[in-house]
């Protein structure tokens, strides 16, 4: 089964209207996966459509790096009663809309219940209003993460071709697969020296996780190492924007255009913020 191309669009879609949310993870830090969810937004929001980018890593202000957006007031602001949603939300590029500190939701214990179902009443109108929510997750297992992709349609696992990032990332869907994630998993490879070797690294892990696992996971595409990232990032600007021609921006750009064919998959009618805080809890 090592070789399966990602085919998402013959799965079952339970409510068109409501936003699909796909989770970017990894087991290892600092392989890519800010600036992968930052770009994947920002080329389905210039495909006209509605995203919300969920900034669920509080630790390194990600975001800010990547598309120079600050996230000075988040998701525990609003718990506390300090910001409303409206005021935590920012505008970035192509009218994508981001939510910073959205792993702060786990905060949502220390509230009422009252206060609980009106926030998550809130969320659920947002999920509402957009086509595709993507979540940069923190780096690790942590139970936060974990919350975030057990609640999410899609989960994009991100490696690089270092054995120390494919061990963390197996260690990732181990986790994911027996929490019983009902969802597709692929893989991105990221930071390659070739193509060839990015689908040798997915070719080993696939095999891996189908002979121990006994699960699919999805080539996703690989993304080949590439300075114009680096320098996208000193410019605090999308790749895709700040060099729309280069190779790493059409790769991203395909993958964005193969995830766009997402359906909603977690066979559960609540929103995908109530699964979020109901595994949080
Ligand atoms: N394809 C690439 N080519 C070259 N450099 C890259 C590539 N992808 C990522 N990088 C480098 O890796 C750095 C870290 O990327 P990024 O912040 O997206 O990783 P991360 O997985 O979100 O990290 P963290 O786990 O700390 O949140 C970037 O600033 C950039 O220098
Ligand atoms: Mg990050």
């Amino acid at each position: 089964m090592a070789n399966q191309a990602l085919n998402l669009h013959a799965l079952a879609d339970a409510d068109p209207s409501a936003a699909t949310v796909l989770a970017v993870t990894s087991g290892k830090g600092g392989v890519g996966k800010t600036n992968i969810a930052a770009n994947l937004a920002v080329c389905l929001a210039a495909a006209n459509r509605r995203v919300l980018l969920l900034d669920a890593d509080m630790s390194l202000g990600n975001l800010d790096l990547v598309m120079n957006i600050h996230g000075r007031y988040n998701i525990s602001h609003v718990i506390s009663g300090r910001k409303s949603m409206e005021e935590i939300i920012r505008d970035g590029p192509k009218g994508l809309r981001v939510i910073c500190g959205a792993s702060g939701l786990d905060r949502l214990v220390d509230i009422t219940e009252g206060e609980q179902h009106r926030l998550l009443e809130h969320l659920g109108r947002l999920q509402q209003q957009t086509d595709t929510i993507l979540i940069d997750t923190a780096a690790g297992i942590s139970r936060s993460v974990i919350g975030f992709c057990l609640a999410a349609d899609h989960v994009l696992v991100v490696t690089t071709p270092e054995a120390t990032a494919m061990a963390d990332s197996y260690g990732m869907i181990k986790v994911l697969v027996r929490k019983g994630y009902g969802g597709p998993i692929s893989l991105v490879v990221n930071m390659a020296r070739s193509a060839v070797e990015g689908k040798q690294v997915y070719q080993r892990m696939a095999e891996v996780a189908q002979r121990f696992l006994c699960t699919n996971v999805y080539y996703a595409g690989t993304l080949l190492k590439d300075e114009r990232l680096c320098a996208a990032v000193r410019l605090r600007t999308p790749v895709v924007l700040a060099y729309p021609k280069s190779e790493i921006s059409t790769s991203l750009a395909a993958l964005a255009a193969r995830l766009a064919g997402t359906k909603r998959c977690n066979g559960s009618d609540d929103s995908f913020f109530r699964r979020v805080v109901r595994w949080l809890n």
